[in-house]
């Protein structure tokens, strides 16, 4: 299995850290999550740890696995200012065998999208059922794909957002356009960054497989998951036709 170039997918986690940080309002979701199905917590594709460190400074028992250098040296970084513990392991969320199982496993921010074909995800799952305690819960943050943003000319270019440059530079822009491909579902998303002090823009590719709703259910069906509660936001609204997300709880099926 071939191990994702990540550092050219999101930058870098320092600059990834800065650029994401600004995105909190899933944070009492989560904490709600493990409060009902409890710790040890597993945090799939864990990054700098913008959920994990909240979480272990609620005084949860928290792992979090990744395959990126760059994210997990941001994460223990921050978690050690803190005052966070946190277990960070390197591993592909495709692939891992901690030994041990958890109450509670999350894969936040889209992060399932990652996965491009079922191969990927199916082995996720796999590995997901190896490490679920007999009555754990295992949570997936997908986005609902919107057919308007699908939609749009390749060509175009809109604002995605700012954030201040890790080296003390000024402030990074960031651009995105993206092409979608309705037969595999990836949508081809294109970040262009202007960083202060560099004449040429930094662009990087990020391909997220569109999982629609009826599918992703059905797949955590047939690989053996049994869906428990299904939310259509971060306040626990029920799923419904205007649901930006899809918030799965489920747990090992019968
Ligand atoms: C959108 S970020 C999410 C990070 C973090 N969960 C958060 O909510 O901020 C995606 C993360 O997935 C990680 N990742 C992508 N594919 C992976 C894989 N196959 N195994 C482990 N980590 C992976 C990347 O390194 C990156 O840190």
């Amino acid at each position: 299995m071939e191990p994702p170039d990540i550092d050219h997918t999101y930058y870098n986690g320092r600059h990834y850290h800065n650029r994401y940080q600004v995105i909190k309002e899933d944070i009492p979701f989560w904490i709600r999550r493990v409060k009902e199905f409890g710790d040890p917590v597993l945090e799939l594709a864990v990054g700098t740890g913008r959920v994990t460190i909240p979480l272990a400074k609620e005084g949860f028992q928290v792992t979090g696995i990744d395959v990126s250098d760059s994210m997990m040296t941001e994460g223990r970084r921050r978690a050690s200012e803190a005052g966070a513990e946190v277990e960070w392991v390197k591993a592909d969320v495709r692939d891992f065998q901690l030994g041990r199982k958890f109450n509670t496993i999350i894969f936040p921010l889209n992060t399932v999208c990652h996965f491009l074909d079922l191969r990927d995800l199916e082995a996720c799952l796999s590995c997901v059922k190896e490490h679920l305690a007999r009555n754990g819960r295992f949570i997936i943050d997908a986005i609902v794909p919107s057919a308007e943003r699908l939609a749009r000319d390749p060509d175009e270019r809109f604002f995605n957002s700012e954030y201040p440059d890790p080296d003390g530079e000024g402030v990074v822009k960031v651009y995105e356009s993206n092409r979608y491909d309705p037969a595999s579902q990836v949508n081809h998303v294109k970040f262009h960054y202007q960083v202060p002090g560099r004449s040429e823009e930094i662009v990087e590719e990020l391909n997220m497989r569109m999982y629609f709703p009826e599918e992703l259910d059905a797949l955590l069906k047939y690989n053996g998951f049994g869906i428990d509660a299904k939310y259509g936001d971060y306040d626990d609204a029920s799923f419904g036709p205007t649901s930006p997300k899809q918030m799965i709880v489920c747990g090992p099926g019968e």
